[in-house]
């Protein structure tokens, strides 16, 4: 009996594990773009609107290679977690495939609806 219900505990934690796993690997540019982004970049917006096809690729690149530190040094979301901590190097680098992906010289510019 104990050992079924052990067996089960273990069972439990490898499927939680499983689901978290699965999350992290759904994380995509597009995604991160709306949660991380958005928020501020959105219709008439105060910061601007910016979608990808916004700008053109030497924009973007631009932007994360030389501006973004410094533009969103002192942005922070509505909860006080400072732009540039909230996003990790990884998600950063998510965000800027999907931007340049649907820049406006880009194959499929994109809106990001
Ligand atoms: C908490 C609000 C906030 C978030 C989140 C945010 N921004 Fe901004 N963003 C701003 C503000 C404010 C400015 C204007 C900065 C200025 O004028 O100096 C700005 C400016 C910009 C600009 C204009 C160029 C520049 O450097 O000033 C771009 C492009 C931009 N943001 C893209 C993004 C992208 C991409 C993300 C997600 C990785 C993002 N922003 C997340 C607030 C935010």
């Amino acid at each position: 009996m104990r050992r079924t219900a052990l067996a089960l505990a273990l069972l439990a934690l490898l499927a939680g594990g499983a689901v978290a796993a699965d999350k992290a690997e759904k994380l995509d540019g597009k995604t991160l773009y709306k949660t991380m982004c958005k928020v501020c970049h959105g219709e008439d917006a105060e910061a601007g609107e910016y979608t990808p096809m916004y700008l053109i690729i030497e924009q973007w690149e631009r932007f994360f290679d030389e501006d973004y530190a410094e533009t969103h040094a002192e942005a922070a979301y509505e909860d006080g977690a400072k732009v540039i901590d909230a996003i990790t190097p990884e998600m950063l680098k998510l965000i800027r495939e999907f931007c340049i992906e649907g820049a406006a010289d880009s194959e499929h510019p994109m809106t990001c609806g």
